[in-house]
């Protein structure tokens, strides 16, 4: 084969392999390299310790050894202000590598913080996590490297043991969230991919929960492409609550698209993974969790009926008691007052007749012969 003709075939591969990497990128949560699509383009993706997880709480281990999470230096921001980005599929905020976390394994150095939310339709949605089969409105990842193994997040976040993320559940309520306020007061400078904006730096602390105590821990990965599966994840049991208004402006002032594109602004919504396969892996929890089953409404008035049923059961016991104490005079004399055994049985020879009667005239002369003549 003639060397040029090589060359060019090679080259020719080559070309087309930098293409389909560079479409591997543009990423969505919906459409043509929506996800159920990601592991096309992102082998890892389709791996067999993705995240998100739904957490069943019936199925969690409980180990005693697990320690409350400890952040490190989240509070000692300096003077520096922090950096808010729109990276096309979600805010994002860096994390200075002084701050970190305490109470895992390794040392863990802090790299940034983004979050995940839903589209203002569905309450329950938005989060990625989801506990016995309840989402949240929106998820917090603070995610951090092995500082301990690696010497920056480039080199960890493809390696086992890489990175450690804590994932906040984040929920509506009717009060204002000030330490999340830092973050969303500036969210409409921001409303386009590839903006970004220095807001006044805060202490990152009080975007997490109180109750650091309580969290549950397993192996996963990225929820992202390209979704290397090298993530300890602690999601912490007590959630944080936002208010409607700060959910809404989080779901409705960021777009996916840049300023600069020919088309309609994207709106950046729905930017949540669906919960993965957990493939026999184990969710520790670091408290014994108490199974809050949620009742459907079937259930709900199954039970409603069958404690009326009870009620009335009981109830008619109680007067029936009541009843026998009362009389219990009468009772001694009740044998003479009984009337006799056979009219009963009579009655019951009655009763069994009328019943022939209503059958279909075909069989009636056959049944009403093969009818049992009652004992006298
Ligand atoms: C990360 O660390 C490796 C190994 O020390 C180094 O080669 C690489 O340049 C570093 N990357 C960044 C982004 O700092
Ligand atoms: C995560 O995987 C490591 C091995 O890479 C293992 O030692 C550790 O126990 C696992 N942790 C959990 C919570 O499953």
């Amino acid at each position: 084969m003639d060397p040029a003709w090589l060359a060019a075939a090679v080259f020719l591969l080559l070309w087309q392999c930098a293409g389909c990497t560079r479409a591997g990128k543009e990423w969505t949560y919906a459409g043509a390299v929506g996800q159920s699509e990601w592991s096309e383009f992102f082998p890892e993706c389709g791996g067999f310790s993705q995240s998100p997880i739904d957490v069943d709480t019936s199925r969690t281990l409980h180990d005693p050894s697990l320690a409350p999470v400890q952040p490190l230096g989240y509070g000692q921001y300096g003077h520096e202000p922090f950096t808010l980005s729109n990276n096309g599929h979600t805010v994002e905020m860096p994390l200075p590598s002084w701050m970190g976390v305490a109470g895992l394994p390794w040392q863990y150095s802090a790299v940034q913080l983004h979050l995940h939310w839903g589209n203002g339709i569905g309450v329950a949605t938005g989060s990625e996590h989801t506990i016995d089969g309840q989402g949240a409105s929106a998820e917090l990842h603070v995610v951090h490297y092995n500082s301990e193994l690696f010497a920056n997040m480039s080199q960890a976040k493809t390696q086992g043991n890489g990175l450690a993320v804590l994932g906040v559940l984040i929920e509506a309520g009717s009060e204002t969230n000030h330490a999340y306020a830092q973050i969303f007061n500036y969210l409409g400078r921001i409303r386009y991919a590839g903006q970004r904006v220095a807001i006044p730096a805060f202490d990152v602390q009080t975007l997490l929960p109180r109750d650091l105590s309580r969290y549950f821990r397993y192996n996963g990965s990225l929820t992202t492409p390209p979704c290397y599966q090298s993530v300890l994840w602690t999601v912490f049991a007590e959630k944080v609550k936002i208010s409607h208004y700060q959910l809404l402006k989080l779901e409705t002032v960021l777009y996916s698209s840049r300023s600069t594109a020919p088309t309609e602004p994207i709106p950046m919504q729905d930017n949540y993974r669906a919960t993965q396969p957990l493939n026999h892996r184990p969710v520790l929890s670091s408290f014994i969790p108490v199974s809050v089953k949620i009742y459907t409404d079937g259930e709900i008035s199954a039970i409603v009926i069958g404690s009326l049923c009870g009620c009335i059961g009981l109830a008619v016991i109680v007067w029936f008691v009541v009843k026998t104490i009362r009389s219990t005079s009468s009772w001694d004399v009740l044998p003479s007052v009984r009337p006799p055994p056979q009219s009963r049985t009579k009655d019951v020879a009655k009763n069994l007749k009328q019943d022939m009667a209503l059958k279909t005239t075909s069989d009636l002369g056959k049944k009403e012969e093969a009818a049992p003549q009652p004992e006298p």
